[in-house]
This record gives C-alpha cells, sequence and structure tokens, in this order.
C-alpha cells in the first residue's frame, strides 16, 4: 500500500483520460490526477480532490494537457547499419520488392546485425528509444527479425529487454524469425520454418525472450502455410501471435491470423472486407503503419471506412527501422495517420494509446488514465490535444513520468 510519502498530486491540468465513452479524447478540463508509488490512485474535477490527498505533494500544471504515456505497438529498432543507398534506389525507380529480391532489404540489415556486438546493437536502441521518449512514448515493443539465426535473433531479444532497465521505458518483445529468408537457406523456405519452429522458438520461449511471435505474410515474407506453421508453434508455446499482414499484396494473413485469436495484424494495406470482418470477430486490432505507407511511397490505402464500420480497433505505431520507415517519432506517425489514411486526430490518439494497448495485451495496464492503470503519462504544452497530431516540429513534451517516476 502507498504511504502519502510517495503520493503526487498533479492538478491545475486537463486530462485527455482517452477512456472510451461520449466525451471526446475522455476529456476532464481543471482536473487532478494522483499517483500512488507506480499506480493512478484518483483522476477527476480539482475542486472534487479528496481531502485525503491535501498533505501530500502537488505539482501544478498552469493548465497544461496530460494524456496516457504514449505506445509504439509495432517496431523493429534493434538493428545495425543503415539503408539510404536503397532509398537513393527507389528515387532511381526501384522497388522495395525487387531490392528484397536483388537480396538487399532486410537481408542488408541482417548481415549487418549479424556482425554487431551486443554493446553496439544496445547504443543504437538506447538512441532511437530516446527519441521516442522526448516525444512521450512510454511503452514500446520491439521485433528481432534481422538475426534469423539462433545467436543474432537470441541477441535481439536480449538487447531489447536490456534496454527497458536503462531508458525507464515499458518494453514488448516480439519474435519475428519469419521476417525473411536468409541466404544460407535460399531455396529451402520450409527447411527454415522448420529450424523458426524447432530450434529457435523453443529456446526463445524457454529463456523468456518474447512476449509475442509474429510472421511476415507476405509474397516476398512467407506464404500462408508457413505462416500457419509459426503460428501454431507459437500456440504451442502459449505465446500470442501477431502478424505483418496485407502489406504489399492480400495474402489472407488477417483472417488466418484471425483464426489463431491473433492480438493484431499489422500494415493492413491491401486488407479486403472479408479480412476485416474476420478481424471484427476475432477482436484483433488493427495496427496502422502510416510511416512504411509514406516511405515506400505506396498508393493502396488500409481500408479505414471498412475498418470503422466493423468496429475494429485501430491502432498507429512507427514501424521503426532501417529499410521502409526509419523513423523514431510517434508524433510524426499521429500526423500522418490523420493526413495519410484520413483518421482523426482524435482516432490517430486513441491509436498511440488505447488501441495500442489492446494491440499488446496489456490494456488492463496501460494505455489510459485509469484509476489502478500505471502511472504512464506525458503532459503537454498544447491548448487542446487535437494539436498533437496537428502540428509536427516544435516538441510540446512537457514531463514524461512512466511508472509514477519522471523520466522527463
Ligand atoms: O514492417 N514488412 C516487413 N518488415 C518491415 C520492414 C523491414 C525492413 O525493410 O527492414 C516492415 O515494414
Ligand atoms: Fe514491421
Amino acid at each position: 500500500m502507498a504511504t502519502l510519502s510517495t503520493t503526487r498530486v498533479w492538478r491545475n491540468c486537463n486530462l485527455a483520460t482517452m477512456q472510451a465513452g461520449d466525451e471526446p479524447y475522455g476529456i476532464v478540463e481543471d482536473a487532478a490526477l494522483v499517483v500512488e508509488g507506480e499506480r493512478i490512485a484518483w483522476t477527476g474535477l480539482r475542486v472534487e480532490l479528496p481531502e485525503r490527498y491535501a498533505s501530500a505533494s502537488h505539482e501544478g500544471l498552469a493548465g497544461r494537457w496530460i494524456t496516457p504515456g504514449l505506445i509504439d505497438c509495432h517496431t523493429h529498432l534493434v538493428y545495425a547499419g543503415q539503408r539510404a543507398d536503397e532509398f537513393e534506389q527507389r528515387q532511381q525507380g526501384r522497388s522495395y520488392a525487387d531490392i528484397a529480391r536483388a537480396g538487399g532489404g532486410i537481408l542488408a540489415t541482417v548481415r549487418a546485425t549479424r556482425g554487431a556486438d551486443e554493446d553496439s546493437l544496445l547504443q543504437g536502441t538506447l538512441a532511437r528509444l530516446a527519441a521516442l521518449r522526448r516525444e512521450g512514448v512510454t511503452t514500446v515493443e520491439i521485433k528481432s527479425g534481422y538475426g534469423l539465426d539462433l545467436a543474432t535473433e537470441l541477441r535481439m531479444l536480449r538487447v531489447a529487454r536490456n534496454a527497458a532497465g536503462t531508458s525507464g521505458m515499458h518494453i514488448v518483445t516480439t519474435f519475428l524469425g519469419a521476417h525473411a529468408l536468409p541466404e544460407e537457406y535460399r531455396g529451402r523456405a520450409d527447411d527454415y520454418i522448420d529450424f523458426v519452429c524447432d530450434e529457435v522458438l523453443p529456446v526463445v520461449a524457454h529463456e523468456r525472450l518474447a512476449d509475442a511471435v509474429d510472421v511476415f505474410c507476405e509474397n516476398i515474407g512467407f506464404g500462408l502455410q508457413q505462416t500457419e506453421r509459426v503460428l501454431a508453434a507459437a500456440r504451442d508455446h502459449r505465446l500470442p501471435v501477431k502478424l505483418h499482414a496485407e502489406q504489399l499484396s492480400n495474402m489472407g494473413g488477417t483472417a488466418l491470423g484471425a483464426r489463431y485469436g491473433a492480438l493484431s495484424a499489422d500494415h493492413l494495406e491491401y486488407l479486403d472486407v472479408s479480412g476485416v470482418e474476420a478481424l471484427a470477430r476475432s477482436g484483433g486490432v488493427a495496427v496502422l503503419l502510416p510511416g512504411a505507407f509514406y516511405f515506400l511511397r505506396e498508393t493502396q490505402r488500409p481500408p479505414v471506412a471498412a475498418l470503422r464500420e466493423n468496429g475494429v480497433p485501430i491502432a498507429i505505431a512507427s514501424d521503426c527501422n532501417p529499410g521502409s520507415s526509419p523513423f523514431a517519432s510517434m508524433q510524426l506517425m499521429l500526423n500522418m495517420a490523420c493526413v495519410l489514411f484520413g483518421l482523426t486526430p482524435e482516432e490517430a490518439l486513441a491509436g498511440a494509446t488505447r488501441n495500442a494497448a489492446q494491440a499488446l495485451g496489456l490494456e488492463a495496464e496501460v494505455g489510459t488514465l485509469a484509476v489502478g492503470k500505471r502511472a504512464d503519462f506525458v503532459v503537454w504544452n498544447v491548448e487542446h490535444p487535437a494539436q498533437l497530431a496537428a502540428q509536427f516540429g516544435p516538441n510540446p513534451c512537457y514531463r514524461v513520468v512512466a511508472r509514477g517516476d519522471t523520466l522527463i
């Protein structure tokens, strides 16, 4: 039980609680928020602050806004090297898929990452996490998938786990062994899936290095049968699943994932109505990745209207990686999700908070300002929460608090 000495009252603020309900953004104006230890203990109108908090330490916020800590629910931010040369090639007319088929793309980053030691991977990771944190991110999902061999996949996941302590952020890890076919398995995709399921996943599960399992289901990734084998193996290890699906073509990965109770299906530019309906029935989250859409100059947009009509929760994420979305900025994603995909600022912010929490299975812990949840929140120098999606550049982040501790 927290005592008053660990109780802190944040007052003279406005809350965008992001709780679903009648009030847009879950707004409470002229509010207070009380933290006891690592948890939110009370939220409400300032004038209704219970007397028992009168002697706790108070911080006045001069009318600033508080939102839940932002959540980046899909990243690949443990990697070595960079791929600006591929950007140069794409600007000269070569496609992302062509570069991948010629051994570049994901495999270029695999070569660099296999050659990097744990410490240098950690330094790069911490720099990218710091960029996210400066802009209000408190929870980040990080995938493996640039190792594609046992040692490097484990190294990536360890780096991701270790980054949690140093960054003060909540890190969730995902095993993405089925991200691409490594060169040594060329022409033997089924053998590689055997290796992922029989030799890598059991070690990852035994060492508790991953919180979920992901597959790149795509014509330049893995087919439906191969994807299903990985999903089934994950289920055997009692790990939840998610997918990269319908990014470059409609393969039916989303519907397959829905059958396995996937937490989310991510990308989704080519998702059709039957895929949307499958996702709606399964309760999975649609994670949209506007950075990759923008950077690859895609033209096919995800089916936002159908997702809305079917009540599928929409999350947004940075997909931070060196090839298709080299952006460590959730503020930029908020803006891009609105301009490129037609989300409203409120939908975008829900996508970076409440719905992103659900995409990670963390909805009971984070994602809204609610009593009992982890005290992860951001104080912003804005006049209204819509401003978070409506501008980019001057960083309005005033404080970032995670588990009750002020990180920034
Ligand atoms: O989410 N689509 C597959 N994986 C990443 C791209 C990784 C890369 O190009 O390095 C993505 O876009
Ligand atoms: Fe991705």
